[in-house]
């Protein structure tokens, strides 16, 4: 199939251009850099000796959008890019939905004016009300989000369901991503983030290299089995076979699906910070800081859907995402900067 990846040379486009030329589909990556480096596609290159087209534009520019659908012969669309940053999100709530809302809509308009209509969506386990009992499942309750970033993955689900209700001839998959860790085993891609990150992974292998003093653990009261927070953490090649899975499934199904793409085990933030130590020989300094506003103690998916109805699982494990995450930042310290 050829595949429109928006965001495709971000973290999670890239492995996903990686595992869908590796199973024979043909990805063309559309992303604005706001976020990433064009570098990460020659890397894809050197990993599977195949060039992905890739088009520097805005997934918001319709008109941009009709040039890509009239040239290219688009199967199907994988739409990554949008921004992520939850604390930003709070800070600059329109911009958010500005671009998630926004580009999400004019992708899917053009899409219909093309007759593309099979679109897989990257949502995540943040539309999940914080009031479910763990393992959250598809049919889990939805919303009560606690920022502008959840609230725009909510809005753009309930968008593409709306759109699948009024034209049932769309194929649309909503992938609930938990917590996507890791890097290609190479080596050659991985997550950046700019500046200070947000998220653990990142923050861990930034301290272990000596590019943070240490980590703060945020809370050590939580009812978890060391009072550290408890996520799903998934390595990033498992989630783009997700995409992939996902894909192939679209080929033959219509209307809307949701699937959870999560391993199913929880950690805790020592539990990560001791693998991540042991797994690499390296020491992760930390101190204890109080819980982080609008956290979770516990989050992890019940992945049995995804096995089910998709064939797809995790298939690696907290050695490998910690052993992969050190291998990316030990060998590219400033990311894909020079
Ligand atoms: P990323 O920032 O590495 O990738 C997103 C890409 O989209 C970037 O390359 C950015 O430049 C691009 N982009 C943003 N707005 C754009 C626009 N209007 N037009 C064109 N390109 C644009 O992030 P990622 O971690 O790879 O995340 C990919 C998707 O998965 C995002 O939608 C994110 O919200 C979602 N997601 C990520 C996580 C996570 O923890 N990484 C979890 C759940 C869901
Ligand atoms: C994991 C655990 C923190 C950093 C976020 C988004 C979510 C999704 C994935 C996009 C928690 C603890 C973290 C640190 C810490 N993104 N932590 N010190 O919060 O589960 O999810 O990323 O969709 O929407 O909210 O991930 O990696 O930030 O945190 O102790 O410096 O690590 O408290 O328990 P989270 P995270």
């Amino acid at each position: 199939m050829n595949v429109l990846v928006t965001g495709g040379t971000g973290y999670i486009g890239s492995h996903t251009c990686v595992e869908l030329i590796k199973a024979g589909h043909k990805p063309i990556a559309l992303d604005n850099l706001c976020n990433s480096s064009v570098e990460s596609l020659n890397r894809v290159r050197t990993i599977t000796g195949e060039e992905v087209p890739f088009i520097k534009g805005d997934v918001c520019d319709e008109k941009l959008l009709h040039e890509i659908f009239a040239r290219h012969d688009i199967d199907g669309v994988i739409h990554f890019a949008g921004l992520k940053a939850v604390g930003e999100s709070v800070e600059k709530p329109l911009d958010y939905y500005q671009n998630n809302l926004g580009s999400t809509m004019s992708l899917c308009r053009v899409m219909s004016a093309h007759n593309v209509k099979k679109f897989i969506f990257s949502s995540s386990a943040t539309v999940y009300s914080g009031d479910n009992e763990m393992p959250l499942r598809e049919t889990s309750k939805t919303g009560n989000c606690t920022n502008p970033y959840g609230w725009t993955k909510y809005m753009c689900e309930q968008i593409l369901r709306d759109i699948v209700k009024a034209d049932p001839e769309w194929s649309v998959v909503l992938l609930r991503y938990f917590n996507p860790v890791g890097a290609h085993q190479s080596g050659l891609i991985g997550e950046h983030p700019n500046g200070i990150p947000n998220n653990l992974m990142p923050y861990i292998s930034q301290t272990a290299i000596g590019k943070r003093d240490h980590l703060n653990v945020y809370g050590n009261d939580y009812d978890t089995h060391d009072g550290t927070g408890v996520r799903d953490y998934i390595h990033v090649v498992d989630l783009a076979r997700g995409h992939v899975a996902a894909v192939n499934y679209m080929q033959d199904h219509k209307g809307e699906s949701v699937f959870n793409l999560g391993t199913g085990h929880g950690y805790s933030v020592l539990d990560m910070v001791h693998a991540f130590e042991e797994a690499n020989g390296v020491k992760v300094p930390y101190e204890i800081a109080p819980r982080r506003p609008g956290d979770l103690g516990t989050c992890y998916a019940d992945p049995t859907k995804s096995r089910e109805v998709l064939g797809w699982e995790a298939e690696f494990n907290q050695v490998d995402m910690c052993r992969d995450t050190w291998n990316w930042q030990s060998k590219n310290p400033n990311g894909y900067d020079e």
